[in-house]
């Protein structure tokens, strides 16, 4: 069960234990971050989970598949290089340490 931290816009961090195979979207709602609000349910076509890895992670990671990339179109929040949709990530050993910022809004 990897262990990943949440970090919010003003600097709050909140250090998790992320069940193998759940999404990080389901894991941030599980856990109170209001930052994620997940409002198409993980069915990706909202993009209101939107978050930033840093590039070491990104790397480990399995990519963003097409329709990943098309949602992160519609970020409220610009999109960066990092950015994922949380809700597309699934938490297994690769994502042991993993650092997620949140965004400053996600409408
Ligand atoms: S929860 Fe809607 S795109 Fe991720």
């Amino acid at each position: 069960m990897p262990r990943i931290t949440f970090v919010s816009p003003d600097g709050t961090r909140r250090a998790v234990d992320a069940p193998d195979g759940e999404t990080l979207m389901r894991i941030a709602v599980h856990h109170g971050v209001e930052e994620i609000l997940g409002e198409c349910g993980g069915a990706c076509c909202c993009a209101t989970c939107h978050v930033y890895l840093d590039e070491a992670s990104m790397t480990r990671l399995l990519p963003a598949d097409d329709m990943e990339l098309q949602v992160l179109e519609f970020t409220a929040a610009p999109r960066r290089a990092g950015s994922r949709l949380a809700c597309q990530v699934l938490a297994d050993r690769r994502c042991e340490g993993l650092i997620v910022q949140l965004p400053a809004t996600q409408i």
